[in-house]
């Protein structure tokens, strides 16, 4: 099987998929014949025991005490945000969106018919004076607060808290997308925004595509208690929790302290390869800085991200433009997003070598 190409964003380390620990939870006590009886036509919200983990790890890795009942496991962060927004039935309102943000977000909200409003984001996340000025009138906003996607930043407390008293003053919903949950590199990863949420405004999405792996399509949405019963009967009807034996072995893991583990033995790997990488960057004088699970490597002005992009992509090297990030060609910054999860030091110097050589050629 293929692994990712070097310098890839959005995919776990190549060597640390945890096959082993799934197979033996899978083989252990799962495909019991018992087991599976009892689940045929399983609870549409997803399996207790996962909620249940998944309600515990939140408590202690993001400060967000929450109840299983307000837990809905997903395909993913994506299937999240169709279930979310399929609840919340905002069509033909103004949503508020990062600017540069997440393509997957900005396509749904479109699919869902909202129309969207591109808000600036800098080093304190998203400006909300800027959406309050905007767009008082948004009926949502969609946000990755504890590292924004794609540049890394935290949204300051002073933001989480102005923009909680808008959606509380206008009854705005706010869709906090905690994609990198506790999977950051550097300091402690600040609480989830829904932590502060006293006026319940705030639908948490979590995924476990970074923390475990993207294959298991698993994710989930953490509910306010008044919109319980809306997200049951959606998810019941509309999109029920992927597969019990998925979720149960990712409970297992959870439970038998893997899942923290694993998190934190990806935070040791990714760190010491971003440490090599900056070595890299720093012995080429180039100009970057870290973002999230990424590096962001400026270009000179007018250099052509995309182009430089897919001739880097012919080589088995393949970082994000930041270009593409952006919905307003007028903001559009460029810039290579360098992954730093797909970005193993034994490959570094080789692949650094002919990225800056491509860059060069096209910057001449
Ligand atoms: C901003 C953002 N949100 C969510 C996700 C995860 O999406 P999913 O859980 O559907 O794999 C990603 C993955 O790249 C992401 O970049």
């Amino acid at each position: 099987m293929a692994g990712p190409a070097i310098f890839q964003l959005g995919v776990p380390a190549f060597e640390g998929l945890p096959e082993k620990l799934f197979s033996r939870a899978r083989s252990s006590n799962l495909l019991k014949a018992d087991r599976l009886s009892s689940l045929l036509y399983p609870d549409p919200r997803g399996e207790f025991e996962l909620r249940r983990e998944i309600a515990g790890n939140l408590s202690i890795a993001r400060n967000f005490h929450c109840h299983p009942e307000q837990v809905f496991i997903t395909s993913g962060y994506s299937a999240g945000l169709g279930l979310t927004l399929r609840v919340l039935g905002l069509d033909g309102r103004k949503a508020w969106m990062e600017e540069p943000g997440f393509r997957v977000t900005r396509k749904g909200l479109e699919l869902a018919r909202l129309n969207i409003v591109p808000i600036p984001v800098d080093a304190d996340g998203i400006n909300v004076d800027y959406g309050i000025e905007t767009a008082p009138d948004a009926a949502l906003a969609v946000l990755t607060p504890g590292q924004q996607a794609p540049l890394g930043s935290t949204l300051s407390l002073r933001r989480r808290l102005q923009l909680l008293e808008w959606a509380a003053s206008t009854d705005a919903w706010v869709i906090e997308d905690d994609y990198l949950g506790e999977l950051q590199l550097a300091g402690r990863p600040a609480p989830a925004m829904a932590s502060l949420d006293e006026g319940k405004r705030v639908i948490h999405i979590g995924s476990f595509s970074k923390t475990v792996s993207p294959a298991l399509r698993l994710g989930f949405v953490v509910a306010p208690p008044e919109l319980a019963n809306a997200f049951a009967e959606v998810a019941a009807t509309l999109a029920p929790a992927p597969s019990p034996v998925i979720q149960i072995a990712t409970a297992q893991f959870m439970h038998e302290g893997h899942y923290i583990r694993r998190v934190r033995r990806l935070k040791r790997i990714y760190s010491s390869q971003r440490d090599a990488l900056a070595e890299q960057l720093r012995m080429r004088n180039a100009e970057w800085v870290n973002a999230g699970l990424a590096v962001l490597l400026r270009l000179p002005d007018g250099a052509p991200d995309v182009r430089i992009v897919r001739e880097a992509m012919t080589a088995g090297i393949a970082p994000s433009p930041l270009s593409a990030w952006f919905a307003n060609p007028s903001w559009t910054v460029r810039g290579l997003l360098l992954g730093v999860a797909t970005a193993p030091e034994q490959h570094l110097v080789k692949s650094c070598h002919r990225l800056f050589e491509i860059i060069d050629r096209h910057c001449r």
